[in-house]
């Protein structure tokens, strides 16, 4: 969120208009009683807030307040606001769009950087691509001060702000680097009154494979907006993504779901145009507690119409993970209610076959082909619409 993206900011030297975070009405208006005339925003983790009404200014703190009760359990792109900073409103003369990001087509990083900022930085960048600015930067080297110049100059920052720029591009670097971002981001990087670069915005997202090393970083994770799905598999440790469809997909490996996905979504334009619910990769060991925990979350997805499991076995043979789909629906007993199409094959398909076929579970198909369980799973999902 803003407030967080700028606690970093400042942490690393980066002047921002900061302010104070407010909870309730009340407690808007008493920070606007200290800072005066202050602009009230709205903290979720999505864009374009401005425009949906999640920004305003007030002038008293009779009007902070009302603004705030205003903002103040809004939905902006469904995430519903429970916090808004009441930051010191600034006297913005020019408002500048600045970035750093993983660019991972070139693989490498990338400024890119806009003296036409502001909410409108997404039209700019159609109407008129020259004025943004991209400027690649080898990982290898990185951001020196010669490079900061670089950037300044190609951006086209006006003269008068060009040390203070300089130092902020280092600055936001030294973020981007030491807090492991993909992303830094600054609209606006404004002019204030006094020629004064001050970041009035901040984004930043953080690659989560550097955790291990930023303790302080689990305190940015918004536990009131996670999807409780998505919270109740990261709870299990299981690689699981929410999707929009209808038909749940359990399989192993990445790779292999990704293109399950894919083959349920072409087989779903025959029936009715049913689509994948989620992405849950079970990964190696597919013990019978991890097919059910897998299970457990995909059939409490009331979105879900119909189960996909696709196991090619590997180290993991397909006798095992037999077991563990019915070893799943002992364990889930009246809780399994959604029909399961299960496709296997590799390692000790023959075996894994015949324990399925021995149990004879009602809810299960087993299908022999990816394509053909995928069609089975889509009209099945379809038929319970
Ligand atoms: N402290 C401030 N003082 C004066 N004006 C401000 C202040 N903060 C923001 N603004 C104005 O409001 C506009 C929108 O604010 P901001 O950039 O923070 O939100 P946004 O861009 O709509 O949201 P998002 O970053 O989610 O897209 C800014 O471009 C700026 O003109
Ligand atoms: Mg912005």
């Amino acid at each position: 969120m803003e407030y967080q993206a700028k606690e970093l900011f400042a942490a690393h030297g980066v002047p921002v208009t900061a302010g104070v975070v407010a909870t309730t009405p009340e407690e808007a208006r008493a920070a606007a009683e200290q800072l005066g005339v202050v602009v009230v925003k709205a903290q979720v983790k999505a864009g374009g807030r401005g425009k949906a009404g999640g920004v305003k200014l007030a002038r008293t703190p009779e009007e902070a307040e009302q603004h705030a009760s205003a903002i103040l359990g809004m939905e902006i792109k469904g995430l519903t606001v429970h916090r808004v900073l009441i930051a010191p409103a600034a006297s913005i003369e020019e408002e500048y769009y600045f970035s750093f990001l993983l660019d991972r087509a070139n693989r490498r990083y990338l400024c890119i950087a806009s003296v036409e900022g502001g909410v409108e930085i997404e039209e700019v960048a159609q109407t008129n691509p020259d004025a943004v600015k991209q400027i690649p930067i080898d990982p290898g080297t990185g951001v020196d001060e010669a490079k900061a110049r670089e950037i300044v100059a190609e951006a086209a920052f006006p003269e008068a702000l060009r040390d203070q720029a300089v130092q902020t591009v280092l600055a936001l670097w030294q973020v981007f680097v030491s807090e492991d971002a993909t992303l830094v981001e600054v609209n606006p990087l404004a002019r204030l009154a006094g020629d004064k670069l001050e970041a009035l915005d901040g984004k930043v997202s953080l690659d989560d494979n550097a955790d291990f090393r930023h303790e302080t970083h689990a305190q940015f994770e918004d536990e009131s907006s996670a999807d409780p799905l998505e919270a109740k598999a990261k709870e299990k440790g299981l690689n699981y993504v929410k999707l929009d469809g209808s038909v749940g997909i359990i399989g192993n490996g990445a790779g292999l779901v990704m293109s399950t996905l894919d083959v349920v979504a072409y087989a779903g334009e025959a029936h009715g145009g049913v689509t994948p619910a989620n992405f849950l990769d079970i990964g190696g060991g597919a013990s019978a507690q991890v097919m059910a925990d897998g299970l457990d979350v995909i059939l409490n997805d009331a979105q879900v119409k119909s189960v996909f499991v696709n196991v090619f076995g590997g180290i993991t043979s397909c006798d095992a993970v037999a077991n563990g789909i019915v070893g799943a629906l002992d364990i889930l007993g009246d809780d399994a209610t959604k029909p399961l199409v299960v496709r296997l094959d590799g390692n000790n398909v023959d075996e894994g076959r015949r324990i399925l076929d021995e149990r004879n579970h009602p809810l299960v198909t087993l299908v022999d082909t990816m394509d053909g369980a995928a069609d089975k799973a889509a009209e099945l999902a379809h038929a319970a619409k």
